[in-house]
């Protein structure tokens, strides 16, 4: 007899020893963990889902977040020596996630990025518009040999369509695509999860990350569930994820 209730999955229960690489557990210096206090609460929430790995990306953002590799670094110090202090396990590699914007142009001219591995580099746009010179972006950052990670693909909607041409164009440029966890919950709205699922069920998403910011989302996390048809569908993006990313 057909059954209206559909056995579901947690989602928790998939991330054990999972390596996030999109979150902002660093102290003070974006909108995520305020301080240390901050920083080791959500770390003690990351470790009740079994993750003990990340690649921290805290904000670039000329306007509001203007974070330099020297800012990240002690932050990111700070951090390690505080967890070494406590006597906790956990392993933290300094990344960031650029806004794509004038002074990210201007930025890869002049120095290095900060990449999440190799020459991966997290890269954001603002959600009301992309940049008008995205392409020129995108094409920057490959001639300089880095590949472009975009955050968040989904929540950006002025790429959603019926058709998925704008996220085939990306991935035309070069772009990988990295997926908020929450986004499969409807965290974001009920738009964003329809987008998300579509990107996973055309193999268009590359990796997973939580964009953690503060204890909520892992509250969230922690109670996600999913059914098997879309457990299916991000497993192998978890898988890849880990085996890319595990340092
Ligand atoms: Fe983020």
């Amino acid at each position: 007899m057909f059954s209206f209730f559909q056995k579901k999955y947690f989602l928790q229960d998939q991330l054990n020893g999972f390596v996030d690489i999109h979150n902002h557990i660093l102290p003070g210096i974006d909108d995520g963990a305020a301080d240390l206090n901050a920083s080791v609460e959500l770390i003690e929430g990351f470790e009740k889902i079994g993750i003990k790995s990340f690649i921290s990306t805290p904000h670039i953002m000329n306007d509001y977040y203007p974070n330099t590799s020297e800012s990240i670094g002690k932050a990111h110090n700070s951090l390690l020596d505080h967890l070494d202090n406590l006597g906790k396990e956990i392993k933290i590699k300094a990344a960031a996630e650029y806004m794509m914007d004038q002074a990210f142009l201007e930025l890869l001219e002049k120095e290095k990025l900060l990449t999440l591995k190799d020459n991966m580099v997290l890269v954001e746009m603002s959600y009301f518009q992309p940049p008008i010179n995205l392409n020129e972006i995108l094409f920057k950052l490959q001639t300089a040999q880095y590949k472009p990670v975009l955050a968040h693909p989904e929540r950006y909607g002025f790429f959603h369509s019926k058709s998925l041409n704008k996220y085939e164009d990306l991935k035309s440029r070069g772009c990988f695509f990295q997926l908020n966890v929450l986004s499969l919950t409807g965290h974001y709205g009920k738009g964003i999860q329809e987008i998300a699922f579509r990107l996973l069920e055309n193999n268009m998403i590359d990796f997973l990350g939580t964009d953690t910011h503060q204890m909520r989302h892992l509250e969230k996390l922690s109670m996600a569930q999913l059914s098997k048809k879309h457990l299916e569908l991000i497993l192998p993006v978890i898988q890849r994820t880990r085996e890319t990313f595990s340092f």
